[in-house]
């Protein structure tokens, strides 16, 4: 079991523009974040989609999806994500949702269901691990869920897709994540014109 986090992430560190919003999911400027992995036949697939490129990135958000037993998310991140996922959302496994705000477990078509967790980090982390069988857990964003996780030491790798762009403005990644020194592993990298994607596991 194995719990990693993969992140789409400028060169300068943002995971999302300036002005988040429902209409506005990415912030401002984000584009470059998040619209190459639009054009991959595996992201696409898993949205329901048809066509894409069969390229090295595909294959990579392919291994992820096959990888991943069940996802952690924030609430943020669903709610920006609940309209465009829909009936049928890529997950295919169970999310767990952060949240101060209790709410009905939804089960939706594909395998996907999002439980709402309202006890913390931990709860939410040892739900999922449960659920994942001997899959992998996904902490799957935002910034702010992931710097908890990071925080308390509970992720074992880490994948950045770092995108060739600079935003100077937006939600930080590696912003409170403490001061104590993390050893990493270098444990792969990938290099394609979309992106580097950059694989690496905390030294415990
Ligand atoms: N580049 C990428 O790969 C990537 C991936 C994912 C997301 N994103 C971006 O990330 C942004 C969202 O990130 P974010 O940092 O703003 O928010 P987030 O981490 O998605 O969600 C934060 C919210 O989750 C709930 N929460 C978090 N920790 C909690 C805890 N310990 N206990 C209870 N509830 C907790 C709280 O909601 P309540 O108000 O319900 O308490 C909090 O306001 C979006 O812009 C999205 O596009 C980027």
């Amino acid at each position: 079991m194995t719990v990693t986090s993969d992140m789409a992430i400028t060169l300068d560190g943002y995971i999302a523009g300036p002005n988040v919003s429902l209409d506005n999911p990415g912030g401002d400027g984000a584009e470059p974040i998040f619209e190459w992995i639009h054009t991959l036949a595996s992201w696409r697939q898993r949205q329901g989609m048809t066509g894409g490129e069969e390229n090295r990135d595909s294959e990579l958000i392919r291994e992820w999806f096959d990888a991943t037993g069940a996802v952690v998310m924030g609430r943020t991140m669903y709610d920006l994500g609940e309209e465009f996922w829909g009936d049928n959302p890529p997950f295919k496994t169970p999310v767990f949702v952060l949240t101060h705000r209790p709410r009905p477990t939804l089960v939706k078509e594909g395998g996907t269901t999002f439980t709402f967790v309202t006890d913390g980090i931990h709860s939410a982390l040892d739900q999922a691990k449960a659920a994942a069988g001997d899959r992998n857990v996904d902490i799957a964003g935002g910034a702010d869920t992931v710097q908890q996780y990071l925080r308390e030491g509970l992720i074992d790798e880490l994948q950045l897709h770092v995108v060739p762009a600079l935003l100077g403005a937006g939600l930080r990644l590696f912003d409170g994540i403490g001061a104590e020194q993390r050893n990493l592993e270098a444990v792969g990298v990938v290099d394609t014109p979309l992106a580097t994607h950059l694989k690496y596991r905390f030294v415990k």
